[in-house]
């Protein structure tokens, strides 16, 4: 693939993109929600240190009720844990790859997502995800998205930011409600390679909630698109509710584990704690339930060249 020296956004696409980035980014005062630009982010790290600090978490199926269970688990519960603990360590970023809600969304379960998050938010950058048990329009009443009319891509929440010596992109598999089947579609595949080919070097990372192996309906035309570009460094993804690493032509894929719940017992249940830089990271897991065995085990990853 090459790249392009300027990016060819229409000024419809640029406005689009910088309101996509302004709402990728939220931070929470008590019961409000507002969208920051990376420069007036409250709490924002130095940008000149050669490494990042993200939590990153998946499948919180978080619900209205907060006595919901679920295999011996009470998500709820769980995510209140999480949070307490990532407001301890204080990340720079928090990214979360969907599937917040239980089953179907609603605005009860983002309700109790957001006020269990509101501590992190008031002082991190928080970029959210949707999965198959997320429902765009409730997630959008919630949490107040200024581009819910105008989406850089229609029927699509896309994010992307930069941070220190990393950029990530989260993307929207997001296909039916309750249905287990994502898809990113066309129109976003062909956003992404275009995004892709601005010239710079600058190790990026992509987040989307469905595994790559299973259910996501367009995994080959996005291997496609991402193997020749050599600074996609890694794919991030949860929704099998396993914690495993894998690579595809030397791309990390890395599947969080659940925040929720596990549907075996085998896996653990937690978020996951990454240190990044422009050549590699290292993933330490903080198990909060199920297999505990890799709790504190940091794994670490080299980019490829
Ligand atoms: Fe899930």
């Amino acid at each position: 693939m090459s790249c392009i020296p300027q990016p060819r956004w229409s000024r419809r696409q640029v406005l689009r993109s910088g309101l996509a980035l302004m709402a990728g980014a939220w931070v929470m005062k008590p019961h409000e929600v507002r969208a920051y630009s990376r420069s007036s982010l409250p709490g924002r790290p130095a940008v000149d240190k050669d490494y990042t600090r993200w939590a990153l978490l998946s499948d919180t199926h978080v619900a209205a009720d907060p006595e919901d269970r679920y295999r011996g688990f009470f998500p709820y519960l769980n995510f209140q844990e999480a949070a307490a603990q990532i407001g301890d360590k204080l990340p720079d970023r928090v990214i979360i790859t969907g599937d917040l809600a239980r089953l179907r969304g609603e605005t009860g379960a983002y309700e109790n997502f957001k006020t269990l998050l509101a501590p992190v938010a008031r002082q991190r950058p928080i970029h959210l995800g949707l999965g198959n048990h997320d429902d765009r329009e409730d997630f959008f009443r919630t949490f107040k998205n200024p581009i819910a009319a105008d989406q850089a891509i229609e029927n699509k929440h896309v994010v992307e930011a930069e941070a220190g010596p990393v950029r990530l992109i989260v993307l929207d598999t997001l296909l039916h409600v309750n249905g287990a089947a994502g898809e990113l579609g066309q129109s976003q595949r062909s956003w992404l390679e275009t995004f892709l080919r601005r010239c710079d070097s600058k190790s990026t990372i992509l987040f989307l909630h469905h595994t790559l192996s299973s259910d996501l309906l367009d995994t080959r035309p996005l291997l496609e698109i991402i193997r020749p570009v050599g600074k996609v460094k890694a794919v991030v993804y949860g929704h099998s509710h396993k914690y495993e690493f894998s690579t595809d032509a030397g791309i990390h894929l890395i599947n969080l584990p659940a925040t929720g719940f596990n549907f075996t017992a085998n896996q653990p249940v937690g978020w996951v704690e990454a240190k990044l830089t422009k050549k590699g990271g290292e993933f330490t897991l903080h198990a909060l339930g199920g297999d505990r065995q890799l709790d504190k085990h940091t794994q670490k990853l080299v980019w490829r060249a």
